[in-house]
Order: C-alpha cells, then structure tokens, then sequence
C-alpha cells in the first residue's frame, strides 16, 4: 500500500513538471518554444493528470475498508459436515487453491499468471491451519467465501467475484469444518495476497475491471442432495460453467475473457452414462479428447456420480437447441 501510495505520488510529481515546463514553455521569447512546445506540453500535461487522477479513484476502489455482515455461527465439524467440506475443497477450491490441484489448500498460486494480461499479482491464500485463518472466527471464515471481504475489511479481489459466493450457508459451514480439520501446512505467501499493477489499478479506476459484487446479505438454502435437475441446477449455480459456455449454456460470446464453451444442448444426444465417463476420462463419445487447459474436467470429473447425474438432469432439463446442420 505504501509503495502504491508513493507510486501515485511519483505520477503526481511528473504532472507538477510537466505543468511547470508548459507554464515556462508559454512564457518563452522564442514564438517556436511558444506554441509548438506551450501546446505540446500542455497535452502532455492534460494527458498525465487525467491518468493520475484514475489511478487514485482504482487505488480507492482496492483500499477503501469493506463492509458485509459477519454472520453468528460456529461449525460444528460432525462427521458429515467434514466429508461435505472436502469433497467441494476437493471438486472446487482446489483448482485454485493447490498448486497441485489436490488437497490440502496450502493455497500459493498465482492466479494473476492465468489473466489475459499483466494486471499484478494475486496469490491464492494458505487455508490449511498454518494459514491466518486459524485466527478468524467461523463467521469472519464465513463472509470471506459469501462477500469476499478478510478479517480487517479488506477486499479479496478474486474471492469476491469468484462463483463459490453462492454455495448455501450449509455447504460453507462444511467447508469451514473441513478448513479447520487440514493438517498444518506452513507456506509463506505473500502480504497482501492482492497486489495489482498500475494497469491493474488503471483498469479498476476506469471500471473496466469489476470492484466486487454487492454483498449478499439473505442465506442461501440448497435442495437435497440427489440426481435431480433441482441439484444440478445448484450445482451450477456456484460452479463456472457459465463463465465459458455462457449464462443461458447455449455457448460463449465470441470475445469473452473465459475459454468458449460450446452449447451445451450436445449433451441431449448422449446418455448419462456417457456423460459421467466424458467427465471422468476427458474423452467424449466421438472420440473426442477434451483440453483439460480450456475445459477443466478433471476437477469437475471429482464430483461423485449423484452430483453428475445431477448436472446432467439439469442440462438436459434446459430448453436449449443445437442449430439442425442442413446436410448438403
Ligand atoms: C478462482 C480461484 C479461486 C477459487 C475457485 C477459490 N478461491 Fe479462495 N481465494 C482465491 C484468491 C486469489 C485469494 C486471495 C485473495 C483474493 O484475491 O480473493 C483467495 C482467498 C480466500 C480466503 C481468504 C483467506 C485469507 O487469508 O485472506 C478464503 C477464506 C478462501 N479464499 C476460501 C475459499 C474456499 C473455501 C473456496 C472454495 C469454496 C475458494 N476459496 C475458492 C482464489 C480462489
Ligand atoms: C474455463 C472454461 C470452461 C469451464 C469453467 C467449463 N467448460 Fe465445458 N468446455 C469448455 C471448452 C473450451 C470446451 C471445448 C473443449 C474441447 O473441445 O476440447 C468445453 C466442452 C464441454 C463439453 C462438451 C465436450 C464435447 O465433447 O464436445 C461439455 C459437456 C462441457 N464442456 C460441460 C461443462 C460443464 C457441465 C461445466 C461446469 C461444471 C463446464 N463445462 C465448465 C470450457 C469450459
């Protein structure tokens, strides 16, 4: 935060002289250094105090404390609850939370890397108790996952964005038992997890790049567990397949930042057994072999096969169409 401050500070040097050089320029004699270096500079100015002035409003926009409610609870890490939790640690979080994909979630990974340009740096945090987060209450745990806000009212700029912000109340509680239940893993990531560039700011500053969801204050329930569509359905509500295959699945938008996802009406002419395998092994039934790098099947292939039966019934409960092909 400092060296930010102090990076703005330099921005704002140059604007004052640049402005002293364009004031000393329209004084000159010389009618040349007049007005080809007056207007010159003063662009120049113009320019780099407008640029100053977003990289304040981005850097307000990181820094400025959040707010979203604590909730009153204490997870209480029955046998169920640690099973749920480290199977959605396992089949979600991990992607992101592992270096290695696999558990425990020592967290360490550069998520700014996988971005599809250089916006800073944003390292996923260390959830096992070697982490910080054995001095969070429950709750503070808790509203870190729904609002992506930590324990000091910063904002945790992926987790506030990230799909996982609508699992129920319950599936958090889980995952909480779970987090406690990791074995102590030491992995020194570095403080703050967040830190963009001056792009990164700049971007922020000028809302191309989104400050955080409104924070979700009702509870999320979730149906019973089971191969039904109703599942499916929450299923995706916190998974990222519309991230790539677009909100209504019918495919992405051409331009997107994600991967494009085709349409997902083509699971219509498969069976849900050929649906679990294409998720398991990668390879679909024309032979077809995914590319784990656009299309993340095998932390997806981890849900077990109530959850991708489930996700089937749901896909194939969806009024989508694939475009009849006139053959020639
Ligand atoms: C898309 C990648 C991604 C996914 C998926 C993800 N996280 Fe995160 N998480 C991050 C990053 C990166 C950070 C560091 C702060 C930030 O940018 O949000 C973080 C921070 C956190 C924090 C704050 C810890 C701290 O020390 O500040 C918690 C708690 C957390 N994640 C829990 C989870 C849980 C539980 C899941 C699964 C339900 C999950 N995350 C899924 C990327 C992710
Ligand atoms: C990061 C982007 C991304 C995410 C997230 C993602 N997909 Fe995909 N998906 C793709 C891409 C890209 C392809 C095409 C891959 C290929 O043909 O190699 C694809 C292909 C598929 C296919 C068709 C495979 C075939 O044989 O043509 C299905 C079905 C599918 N995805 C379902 C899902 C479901 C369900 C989810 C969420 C649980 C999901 N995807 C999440 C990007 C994504």
């Amino acid at each position: 935060m400092l060296s930010n401050i102090l990076i703005w500070l330099a921005f704002v040097a140059v604007v004052v002289w640049l402005g002293w050089l364009t004031f000393r320029a329209w004084r000159a004699k010389n009618k040349l250094v007049k007005f080809a270096g007056g207007s010159m500079s003063s662009l120049l100015t113009l320019v780099l105090a407008l640029v100053t002035g977003v990289l304040l409003v981005g850097m307000i926009k990181a820094y400025a404390p959040r707010s979203a409610p604590v909730p009153e609870l204490k997870s209480a890490g029955s046998p169920e609850q640690l099973e749920r939790g480290k199977h959605l640690a396992d089949s979600f979080c991990a992607s992101c939370h592992s270096p290695t994909n696999e558990l425990p979630l020592t967290g360490g990974l550069d998520l700014g890397k996988d971005f599809p340009m250089p916006l800073g740096s944003f390292v996923s945090a260390n959830l096992t108790p070697g982490g910080r987060l054995k001095d969070w209450s429950d709750g503070e745990i808790f509203r870190a996952i729904r609002n992506g806000v930590d324990r000091d009212g910063n904002w945790l700029f992926v987790m506030s964005g990230a799909r996982g912000r609508f699992l129920s109340d319950a599936d958090i509680e889980a995952l909480i038992a779970y987090l406690r239940s990791q074995p102590v893993v030491t992995n020194d990531t570095p403080m703050p997890l967040d830190q963009p560039n001056v792009l990164g700011f700049l971007m922020l500053g000028t809302g191309l790049l989104p400050a955080g969801e409104a924070p979700i204050t009702e509870a999320i329930s979730m149906p019973p567990k089971g191969a039904t569509a109703e599942f499916g359905k929450y299923i995706l509500s916190y998974q990222d397949c519309v991230a790539c295959h677009g909100e209504d699945l019918s495919g992405g938008e051409p331009g997107q930042l994600a991967p494009l996802g085709p349409n997902l009406a083509l699971v219509k002419k498969w069976t849900q057994e050929q649906f679990i395998t294409t998720r398991r092994t990668g390879i679909d039934p024309d032979g077809h072999a995914l590319n784990n790098q656009v299309m993340p099947w095998k932390n997806i292939g981890r849900m077990d096969d109530e959850e991708l039966a489930a996700v089937y019934a749901y896909l194939t409960s969806l009024p989508l169409s694939v475009a009849v092909q006139s053959t020639p």
